[in-house]
C-alpha cells in the first residue's frame, strides 16, 4: 500500500513510518521487508507478543463454539474468566464487570463511586491519563487544555501532586467520591507513583469515606512483574480497572470490585452489549493461563532488571518505572532517540515527558533482545 495515497481514515493519529504486515512473538514484519524488534507492544497491549498459539487457539475454539452472546443469557466462559481474573489479582477484588475499553472501565468505576458515596468530586493525580470519554477525559491531566472537546466537565475534579503524600489530606476530603490513580503512570512517563503515595491515598480515602480506584489499564495484567500493581505495591484499592494486555489484542476490559463496593450494586446500575462477550472472555482466560503456565511474571522481573543494568548507555541517563513499563531518561529529546532506534529496526514509544523513551515490551522478551537494544543505544550519541 502506498502510504502517500489519500486516506479515508480520520487523521487524528501521528503515525510512525512503518507499515506492519504481520507479527510474530516480539517481531514486527514491515511491508517493505524490514524485521523490527518491538519494545512498544502495540501500546502495552501485546503482553504475550504476536500470534501466541494459546491465544490463537482460545480465539478459534470460542469462535467455533459461540462467537457472541448477550449478557442476558448466562454462559460458563463468562463466569470462568471472571473467576480466573479475580483469583489472579486476589486481594478480595472478586466481582468482575466486563466491558470493552480502558476508558469505559474507568467511566463505570467513577459512576459507581458517585452513586455509592452520594458525592460529586474526584481527585486525580497530576500527569495521570485515564482515557478519552467524558468522565475519563475529565480526570486526565491536561485534557481540557488539549483535546477534551466536551463543553464542561461532568463533575468536580482536582489534581493533586503525584509525589507528595503529605499533601493528600489537602485534596481528599469529606466531599470526595473517589481518588483515581495509575500506580505507575504510563503516558506520564513510566513514572512510579510509589508505595508511600499509594498508602497515603488508601489511608485518607478510609478516613473520609472516599473510594480508591486503581487505573491499571496500562500497568496491570502482569506488566509490573506481579499480577497487578496493587499486588506489586501491597496496596488494595476499592476498584481496579484492567484492559490492554488483558486481551492481548482482542478488545476487552474489566472493572474489578471489592466486596464493600459490590454489595451496593444492583440490576441496571451498569450495562453493555459487547462487554463479557464469549470471545473476549475466552482470550482473557487464555492470557492469564499463559502468564501463569509460562512463568511470564518471573521473566518480566528478570529481564526488567537486565534492562535497568544494561541500557544505561548512549543517551540514556536513568531508567524509571516498574517491570516492563519502563522509561529511559534521555539526555536529548526522546523523539530523536526513538527515530534513531527505528532506523536500526527497533520500535520504542515516547510519553508526555519529552525526555522519556517508553518501553512496553511483550512479557516473552528475553535478554538477547535487550542486548540488541543496548547495542543500538550505545551507537546513538548522548
Ligand atoms: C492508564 C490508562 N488508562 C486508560 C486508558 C484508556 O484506555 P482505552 O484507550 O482502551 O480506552 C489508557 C490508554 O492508553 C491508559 O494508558
Amino acid at each position: 500500500m502506498d502510504l502517500t495515497v489519500i486516506s479515508h481514515l480520520a487523521q487524528v493519529f501521528a503515525q510512525y513510518p512503518v507499515e506492519v504486515a504481520h507479527g510474530e512473538g516480539v517481531w514486527l514484519h514491515a511491508r517493505d521487508g524490514r524485521k523490527i524488534l518491538d519494545f512498544y507492544g502495540g501500546h502495552a497491549v501485546a503482553g504475550l507478543g504476536y500470534g501466541h498459539p494459546r491465544w490463537l487457539a482460545a480465539l478459534e475454539r470460542q469462535a467455533r463454539q459461540m462467537a457472541f452472546q448477550t449478557n442476558a443469557l448466562p454462559m460458563a466462559i463468562r463466569e470462568r474468566a471472571a473467576a480466573r481474573l479475580s483469583k489472579f489479582v486476589g486481594l478480595g477484588l472478586d466481582t468482575v464487570f466486563w466491558i470493552n475499553s480502558g476508558a469505559e472501565a474507568n467511566e463505570n468505576a467513577l459512576k459507581l463511586a458517585f452513586k455509592i458515596t452520594g458525592r460529586a468530586k474526584v481527585i486525580a493525580l497530576q500527569h495521570g491519563w485515564h482515557g478519552r470519554t467524558a468522565a475519563a477525559g475529565a480526570v486526565t491531566w491536561g485534557a481540557l487544555e488539549k483535546w477534551y472537546g466536551f463543553p464542561r466537565r461532568p463533575f468536580d475534579v482536582e489534581f493533586a501532586p503525584r509525589d507528595n503524600p503529605a499533601a493528600v489530606a489537602q485534596f481528599v476530603d469529606a466531599d470526595t467520591a473517589a481518588v483515581i490513580v495509575e500506580p505507575v503512570q504510563g503516558v506520564g512517563g513510566a513514572y512510579e507513583v510509589g508505595k508511600p503515595m499509594l498508602q497515603a491515598l488508601r489511608q485518607r480515602c478510609d478516613e473520609v469515606g472516599a473510594l480508591l480506584i486503581f487505573d491499571e489499564v496500562q500497568c496491570g495484567m502482569g506488566r509490573t512483574g506481579a499480577p497487578f500493581a496493587a499486588n506489586f505495591y501491597g496496596v488494595t484499592p476499592d476498584m481496579l480497572t484492567a484492559a490492554k494486555a488483558l486481551g492481548n489484542g482482542f478488545p476487552v476490559s474489566a472493572l474489578l470490585l471489592s466486596r464493600g463496593v459490590a454489595q451496593h450494586i444492583k440490576n441496571d446500575d451498569m450495562g453493555t452489549t459487547f462487554g463479557g462477550g464469549p470471545m473476549a472472555c475466552a482470550v482473557a482466560e487464555a492470557v492469564i493461563e499463559t502468564i501463569e503456565s509460562e512463568a511470564l511474571l518471573a521473566n518480566v522481573r528478570q529481564v526488567s532488571t537486565y534492562i535497568r543494568s544494561s541500557c544505561l548507555v548512549g543517551p540514556v541517563t536513568r531508567v524509571q518505572g516498574a517491570g516492563f513499563l519502563l522509561g529511559l531518561k534521555t539526555s536529548r529529546p526522546a523523539k530523536t532517540v526513538q527515530a534513531a532506534l527505528l532506523e536500526k529496526n527497533i520500535l520504542t514509544g515516547t510519553s508526555a515527558d519529552p525526555h522519556i523513551l517508553r518501553l512496553l515490551p511483550a512479557y516473552i522478551l528475553n535478554e538477547g533482545h535487550v542486548d540488541r537494544l543496548s547495542d543500538a543505544l550505545s551507537k546513538i550519541p548522548a
